[in-house]
């Protein structure tokens, strides 16, 4: 029996869930959908075609042409689009939750209303606004520390936190007055202070596997500052917390999870089969949810999937299947850290088409592809992360070095956030969470 498997999407985070698949002791022939021909997706796969990820017909067209039994959607997009729902229509199996459920993403308000339902812990205090009627009142009332959401897929641009982006009322009052004139709803809800991480979850509506906690680096530039990005690193710990987490921190969050997916299936009497992340600030009272992600992170996905042992098909037939309880998930006891590097000008005003040359890269296995493509011969950057690199050892100084030596060997037009995993960095963490509790 050979397994067919589709994969939709064509970033780092499709390459590494594509290499995970490629490692399995199935065989297997891989399929991928692509928006851009990532020469490192098109090296492990039968067939690689670009078309539109989003649009329901021709993810379904292509799956049934190749005969493929399952599909594993990649970004969020195609999730919010109805893709999963679509294929599951044709009997092929998909990891990546139904539109449905995949709001928990999607909708800022309906994740909170979902908590304030089902009082799950973590929770903000909030509002969702669908008119000027009250906002100058619940600022207030919130006092200095707030946070406007735009309530929608933002490509995480809508999110404005008081004190960073709004530097008082006025600039809050503008921002959600741009929000109502362009048609759309916001939430206003209180901001959480202390430090960020990211908990995934294998789900298959019943039962969760919990993956090593990551942190993200969402800002651009060194020393987090910039403007945001959809993240130039990341890293592990070989503990699978971080070094400013404890274990009571990271059992809230899994019970988050967990309560999170009851809730969905309470809701809809369906089951969430795929990905759930939880964006999470441990405060001076317990851990907070940010949002969620109905998705493995990018870069996230690159940091647990290096580490996994488990067989990743045995993970995503029990995903769909139903029989996640069954499974033995496993990761390895070691650190990563993640760097990606960007076009000069990232986020905002990137270079784009530039060559790049990777031959002073030393492990491949280890090299993840994103916004690139080749023209005649050569590869070249898109604008956006162009590539990403993973460090793998026991601790996560030496897992740096690693990334480091790597990302900074990659030729082109390009910067990386040497910070990233470094000694000072990881210590300002723990200084700022001692600080608070
Ligand atoms: P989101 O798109 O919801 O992840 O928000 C983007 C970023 O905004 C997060 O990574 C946080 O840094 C920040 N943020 C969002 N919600 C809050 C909150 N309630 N309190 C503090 N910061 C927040
Ligand atoms: N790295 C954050 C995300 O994938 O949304």
């Amino acid at each position: 029996m050979i397994y067919k498997i589709l994969v939709v999407g064509s970033g780092a985070r499709e390459h590494a869930i594509i290499k995970s698949l490629n490692r399995s002791r199935y065989q297997k022939e891989i399929y991928c959908i692509a928006s851009n021909m990532n020469p490192g997706i098109n090296e492990l796969c039968e067939d690689i075609t670009i078309n539109d990820i989003n649009n329901c017909s021709s993810v379904v067209r292509y799956a049934q042409e190749k005969n493929v039994q399952m599909a594993i959607i990649g970004p969020e997009n195609p999730l919010a689009a109805g893709v999963s729902d679509a294929l599951w229509n044709c009997n092929i199996k998909v990891v990546g939750p139904k539109k449905d459920m995949a709001q928990i993403e999607t909708s800022k308000s309906f994740t909170r209303d979902l908590f304030k339902k089902y009082q799950i812990l973590g929770g903000a205090q909030y509002k969702t606004f669908y008119s000027m009627d009250g906002v100058s009142e619940f600022l207030q009332q919130l006092g200095n520390d707030y946070v406007v959401k735009f309530d929608g897929l933002a490509g995480g641009k809508g999110v404005k936190v008081s004190g960073e982006h709004l530097t008082n009322n006025n600039d809050a009052i503008d921002y959600c007055q741009e929000i109502i004139d362009s048609g759309g709803k916001f939430v206003i809800e209180e901001k959480f202070v202390g430090e960020e991480f990211s908990l995934m979850s294998f789900c298959d509506g019943k039962s969760l596997k919990h993956m090593p906690i990551v942190q993200d680096h969402k800002r651009a530039y060194e020393g987090d500052s910039g403007p945001n990005t959809g993240g130039m690193g990341t890293y592990t710990d070989s503990d699978h917390l971080l070094p400013f987490l404890n274990t009571d921190d990271a059992n809230e969050a899994k019970m988050i999870n967990e309560a999170t997916i009851n809730a969905l299936r309470d809701k809809y009497d369906d089951k969430y089969k795929g990905i759930l992340y939880g964006g999470f600030m441990a405060t001076r009272d317990g851990v907070k949810l940010i949002e969620y992600n109905a998705r493995f992170g990018d870069p996230e996905a690159m940091n647990v999937l290096s580490l996994l042992e488990t067989d990743f098909i045995d993970i995503c037939f029990g995903i769909t299947n139903c029989e996640l309880d069954e499974i033995q998930v496993q990761f390895k006891k070691q650190a990563t850290v993640c760097k990606y590097v960007v076009p000069e000008g990232y986020p905002d005003n990137p270079t784009k088409g530039q060559p790049i040359n990777i031959n002073n890269i030393t492990n491949f296995d280890r090299l993840y592809y994103a916004s690139v493509d080749i023209e005649n011969g050569q590869l070249i950057e898109l604008g956006s992360r162009t590539m990403a690199v993973v460090g793998m050892a026991d601790t996560i100084s030496e897992a740096e070095v690693f990334a480091e030596r790597e990302v900074s060997s990659i030729i082109g037009p390009l910067f990386h956030r040497q910070d990233i995993g470094k000694d000072f960095l990881i210590k300002k963490r723990i200084d700022n969470m001692n600080s608070l509790r």
